[in-house]
């Protein structure tokens, strides 16, 4: 049985339903998990910074998936009891720019430990594999959603500054094989989107699935700052994006062939995404 946490979230709901729909045994793990997320899923509320609620959690687990957001400082913890109960593999997600100063890692301020997390499971003496994720597509429905519902103009920063989205999906089907094959023990695997995609051509590849005229229009990094505050962001977290944005901007982001390689298919492209979510950015009925 693989025991997966953080379930409720971005790429712990499509991991369980793809889990179940290949008939693994899978136990979903958040505090505030739905018994009825998934029919046919042993789905189990626990909040993991509780070591007997973590016990709990994982009785009977053979594989575990340990998402860095639901496990957080207790890390440790987690693998230690995850080894005393017989646990024999373990799949840690983790960011691409994991290594990266801190100061240009933003998810820090947010409070995410994706290195501790990452270290917790590579020292924990079990088998593990750790999927280091460049930026989610799903980004793209905080940054451009609500301008794009509003309106054809989606005002941002950094028009330059490139990413390689990966499909939440593509991310999930990762995990799941790492969970099952152990030819991947022992590694680090950057997993990336297909291509390198600026702000401004994101908005533009929205709008041309959405069949819209989106235009770009770019503002200067500091009354974009306050416009993220505003909307309730933390000025530290902020900061690190924009100084993430200034230092790489005009770069092309890493591209890897990982999930192509993982997965004998292409990795999907942030239009087929954009496809997949078009409801994010469509009008809003007046
Ligand atoms: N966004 C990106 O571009 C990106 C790229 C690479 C890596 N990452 C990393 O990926 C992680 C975010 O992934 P995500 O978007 O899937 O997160 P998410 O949607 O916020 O999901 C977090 C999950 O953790 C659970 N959780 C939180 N605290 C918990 C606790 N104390 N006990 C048990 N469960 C708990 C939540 O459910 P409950 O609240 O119900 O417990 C939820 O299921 C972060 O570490 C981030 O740095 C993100």
């Amino acid at each position: 049985m693989i025991v997966v946490t953080g379930a409720t979230g971005t790429v712990g709901r499509p991991l369980v339903a793809l889990l179940k729909d290949r008939g693994v045994a899978v136990r979903a793990v958040a505090r505030s998990a739905d018994p009825g997320m998934v029919p046919g899923v042993d789905v189990h509320r626990a909040d993991l910074a509780r070591p007997d609620e973590t016990a709990l959690a994982l009785a009977g687990a053979d594989a575990l998936f340990v998402h860095p957001r639901a496990v957080g400082e207790s890390a440790a913890e987690l693998v230690r009891i995850a080894a005393e109960k017989g646990v024999r593999r373990v799949v840690v997600l983790s960011a691409i720019n994991v290594d990266d100063d801190p100061a240009y890692q933003p998810s820090r301020f947010n409070g995410d430990r994706n290195k501790e997390v990452e270290d917790a499971v590579v020292g924990s003496g079990l088998p593990w594999v750790a999927v280091r994720a460049s930026s989610f597509a799903a980004n793209a429905i905080g940054m451009f959603g609500a301008q794009a519902r509003a309106g054809d103009v989606v005002r941002a920063s950094y028009a330059k500054f490139a990413e390689a989205p990966i499909d939440e999906s593509d991310l999930a089907a990762v995990i799941a094989r790492a969970l099952v094959d152990d030819s991947l023990d022992g590694r680090r695997i950057p997993v990336t989107g297909p291509q390198s995609v600026t702000h401004e051509e994101m908005v533009a590849v929205i709008g041309e699935v959405i069949g819209r005229p989106l235009r770009f229009e770019e503002v200067p990094a500091e009354l974009a700052a306050r416009g993220l505050i505003a909307r309730g962001l933390p000025e530290p977290f902020v900061n690190a994006l924009m100084a993430r944005y200034e230092r790489d901007t005009g770069k092309p982001a890493p591209v890897t062939d990982e999930v192509e390689r993982m997965l004998d298919r292409p990795a999907r492209s942030f239009a087929q995404w954009v496809e997949d979510h078009a409801d994010a950015f469509q009008a809003v009925a007046s």
